[in-house]
């Protein structure tokens, strides 16, 4: 079978604010297609990464290529989806997610908007919907602008258990019928193992761990191999080996979120 081609490429990106070295060398090489998670401690610099993918900052060393053209301003090909949605309160729904767009407009975010469930939902505002559907908006806002990159920046953190089952099923299901590649920030090693096809852990400004998940799916969280990969990863971010420490690791708490 022919490897994919590689669509975003991270050549020893650093990123300092003043006297902060927050990236130190970051080198990673990402497949189209690919489902990729991020995972790491608050501070660590997560949200950096994704900036720098967008292109809404600019690595201070280093360069990140995009389809092998170096991302220099705003990326056209990535849309970014952040926690708190960022709808706009005085729009309705059809208005939020058509922004920027021109021409037949409004049939393309109707699409997009059945495609996540909330067809009914075109003429309300935002204050009217509940977390959930505001970031089932929020996915549709991305995806009417068809990026080759979603990048999702902790989308799913706010909302209670339930419905952020649903919505990783629905980021799978678009994901996979939309041939995306997707790169998700999270909290949450049991949501990474979920989707991801490799969990990537940033510890100290670089890449400590890029595990990949071989899993069929849909991914049931009780199955013993899910299990094991995710106590491999929370190991790996709750107790970080320096070099030269034997010291006996701390047991894995049970919560999967650190
Ligand atoms: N614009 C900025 N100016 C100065 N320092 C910044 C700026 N943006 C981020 N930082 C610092 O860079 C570090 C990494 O921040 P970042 O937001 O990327 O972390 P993160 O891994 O996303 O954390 P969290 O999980 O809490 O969201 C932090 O110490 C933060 O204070
Ligand atoms: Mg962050």
């Amino acid at each position: 079978m022919k490897e994919a081609e590689t669509i975003l490429k991270a050549d020893h990106v650093t990123k300092s604010y003043r006297d902060l070295q927050v990236l130190k060398g970051i080198n990673l090489e990402i497949k189209k297609g690919e489902f990729i998670a991020i995972v790491g401690k608050s501070g660590c610099g997560k949200s950096t990464f994704l900036r720098l993918i967008a292109g809404l900052e600019q690595p201070t060393d280093g360069v990140i290529e995009q389809n092998g053209k170096a991302v220099g301003g705003m990326n056209p090909h990535a849309r970014m989806m952040f926690q708190d949605g960022r709808l706009l309160p005085w729009k309705k729904v059809i208005h939020n997610i058509g922004l920027g767009l021109q021409g037949n407009w409004k049939s393309k975010a109707m699409d997009v908007l059945c495609n996540v469930g909330l067809g009914d939902k075109a003429a309300h505002y935002p204050s009217n919907l509940s977390g959930g559907q505001k970031q089932r908006v929020a996915l549709a806002r991305a995806l009417v602008h068809q990026p080759e990159l979603l990048l999702l920046d902790e989308p799913l953190g706010a909302l209670d258990a339930l419905t952020r089952m649903d919505m990783q099923s629905l980021i799978e299901n678009v994901w996979k019928t939309n041939g995306l590649t997707a790169i998700l920030v999270t909290h949450d090693v049991e949501e990474a193992v979920r989707l991801a096809d490799r969990v990537i852990l940033l510890q100290n400004g670089k890449v400590k761990m890029d595990k990949r998940i071989d899993l069929p799916r849909p991914r049931l969280r009780t199955q013993s191999a899910f299990i094991e990969y995710t106590e491999e990863i929370l190991e790996q971010i709750l107790n970080p080996r320096a070099e030269n420490d034997h010291a006996p690791n701390l047991k894995v708490i049970s919560n999967s979120s650190y």
